[in-house]
């Protein structure tokens, strides 16, 4: 048995397999670096996500006492202030929760579409779809759903005071904290690119007009100022007063469409999980607006109808199975899926094994598919996106997917109060009938339409067996993030991987269409490439796919694994 030491400092204590002790704020540093071969271990809670500053302050909630939903909040709000790309209060998203006796719900804070939108908005005057006004730009921010789904969270399951909960996140920013490599480089594209033409981008983001440099201190005093309004009012801190009031100034200088009057009526919503079943694992994921649950549980009711571990991890016949699965999981998503408060989406059929029977009976073991595109094809989803994963000392699992859609949204940043806001108007099909070969698709479900909530890809998902909690698992990625998901839980069930294995693991993505597997670079030998080519695949190989920040409980020692993805070398584990 490995020794195992602890270290314990003011009220977060971190533990590392095989460290050694050292002061709280190092001892994140340390985790960071160690993660990339193991995994941070801790009895009691875990919190895995973006930033050092965002783990921390949900492990401090945790250590405080605060459950997992509180400690997820705290998290959550930090991401908003230290990692800008993703983390916000001006996007929206999905947090799944599993409760320690076993029950779970789901909480869906999509953006939803103004009041003011329509099929056609995306057509300029000669009634041709314009790419630059679905996805960037005023007419392409979706009314924010964050704040409002924390606040619901916190309503409905908190435990500790709302206002603590923002603190951590409103010390940040109004104190600042030193820049990585990572969010630098960010910071640089976003004021010399798509932020340049926003002066409250440039203003809040950059040196006094000039870019940061790495290792530079972020202080955005008026992001603090209205953090400060919400943990003050809660959720009218931002749909109402002086936030509102600001957000709209600047959807109406620039164009937009969002009013007081569709901050004054967005509602989070508490919705019921997609549940599946897995070789005796039970499978919680988000139902829609996020086609994610449904997706995976689909995939994997026509996996478990193969010997997967028998082909072997990332074998030809393996990645073959899988990628027949993906397809198939994919083009039931485009044809079905959509917000089902506006769309009749046959939830119960998909995820049904007797629908995945007859789906695997259309797999040739020895052959490609074929995806026809005839009415269905490739959009573009960014991959810009944000997991985190919480578990606590009671065994309380929350998984928390939230995005901006593109790296920094829109690029526009609310003058005066220095949050950025997303573009995820771009989530909504491009307008009625204009599915063409190029990659626009323009079936009915997803279109625009007044409070309508865009299709996400989003999967935050909870696997448990015999009444036990088992891992959290997540990704950002756009479509992929449904595939990296599957195969980070196929990882530990059918391979045995530990969390740090199955979350390092290369990973594959088909997604119907185009027609085409591929492979995150070094994940395939040349020859099973190859012999995937002769099945009458088209492969490509290379890049990365998802960050999948998961948490695993040891089923011997009930401890908590947390394993911080390393393809973002920001990212950390933090336990006590
Ligand atoms: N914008 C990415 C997603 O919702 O899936």
């Amino acid at each position: 048995m490995i020794a195992r030491r602890h270290f314990i400092a003011l009220s977060t204590c971190v533990t590392l397999w095989m460290g050694t002790a050292v002061p709280t704020r190092a001892a994140s540093i340390l985790a960071s670096q160690a993660e990339t071969t193991r995994s941070v271990r801790a009895s009691d809670g875990m919190v895995v996500s973006g930033t050092v500053h965002a783990s921390n302050a949900g492990a401090e909630v945790l250590a405080a006492g605060g459950n997992a939903v509180d400690a997820a909040i705290a998290t959550g709000f930090a991401l908003a202030v230290t990692h800008p790309s993703a983390g916000n209060i001006g996007g929206g998203g999905f947090m799944v929760i599993r409760f320690p006796d076993g029950t779970t719900t789901a909480l869906d804070f999509r953006e939803k579409a103004p009041l003011a939108a329509h099929p056609e908005m995306w057509l300029d005057e000669s009634g041709e779809y314009s790419r630059t006004k679905h996805h960037n730009g005023a007419l392409a921010v979706g009314v924010p759903g964050t704040v409002a789904g924390f606040w619901k969270a916190h309503q409905l399951y908190g435990g500790q005071d709302w206002e603590r909960l923002l603190r951590p996140a409103i010390g940040l920013a109004r104190d600042g904290f030193e820049l990585t490599d990572r969010l630098g480089r960010g910071l640089r594209r976003l004021v010399t690119g798509r932020g340049a033409a926003y002066e409250g981008t440039v203003a809040y983001f950059s040196n006094e007009g000039r870019p940061h440099a790495s290792g530079d201190r972020l202080t955005q005093a008026d992001l603090a100022r209205t953090l400060e309004r919400i943990a003050l009012e809660g959720r009218d801190g931002f749909y109402a007063g002086e936030t509102a009031r600001l957000l709209v100034a600047e959807m109406e200088r620039l164009g937009g469409i969002i009013t007081l009057e569709d901050l004054a009526r967005y509602q989070a919503r508490e919705r019921t999980p997609v549940q599946g079943t897995y070789r005796g694992y039970d499978v919680i994921s988000m139902p829609p607006p996020s086609s994610g649950g449904i997706a995976l549980v689909e995939m994997l009711n026509i996996l478990e109808g193969y010997d997967l571990a028998a082909m072997g991890h990332n074998s030809a016949e393996y990645i073959h199975h899988l990628a027949e699965a993906m397809r198939r999981a994919f083009r039931d998503r485009a044809q079905h899926v959509a917000d089902a408060d506006f769309a009749d989406v046959p939830r119960q059929r998909l995820t049904s094994k007797e629908y995945a029977a007859t789906v695997r009976a259309e797999i040739d073991a020895a052959a490609a598919g074929v995806s026809a595109p005839s009415d269905i094809t490739d959009v573009y989803e960014s991959p810009e996106t944000t997991h985190y994963s919480v578990v606590d000392r009671n065994g309380m699992a929350v998984s928390v997917t939230y995005t901006l859609e593109g790296g920094y949204g829109s690029g526009i940043t609310v003058p005066g109060a220095g949050f950025l806001l997303n573009n995820e108007m771009g989530d909504f099909n491009a307008g009625p009938g204009l599915t063409n070969t190029r990659g626009l698709i323009g079936t009915e479900p997803n279109l625009a339409r007044p409070e309508q909530r865009m299709l996400s890809s989003m999967t935050p998902s909870i696997l448990a067996k015999d009444g036990e909690l088992v891992a959290v698992v997540g990704s950002p990625g756009g479509r992929t993030i449904i595939n990296t998901v599957l195969q980070v839980l196929l990882n530990m069930i059918e391979f045995d991987m530990n969390v740090r294995e199955a979350v390092t693991a290369s990973r594959l993505h088909h997604q119907w269409l185009p027609d085409r597997i591929r492979i995150e670079s070094g994940g395939v030998s040349v020859a099973t490439a190859e012999s995937l080519r002769r099945l009458g695949h088209t492969v490509s190989v290379g890049g990365s796919q998802g960050i999948a920040h998961s948490i695993m409980i040891d089923p011997e020692t009930g401890d908590r694994l947390g394993a911080a993805d390393a393809r973002n070398v920001d990212a950390v584990a933090v336990g006590n």
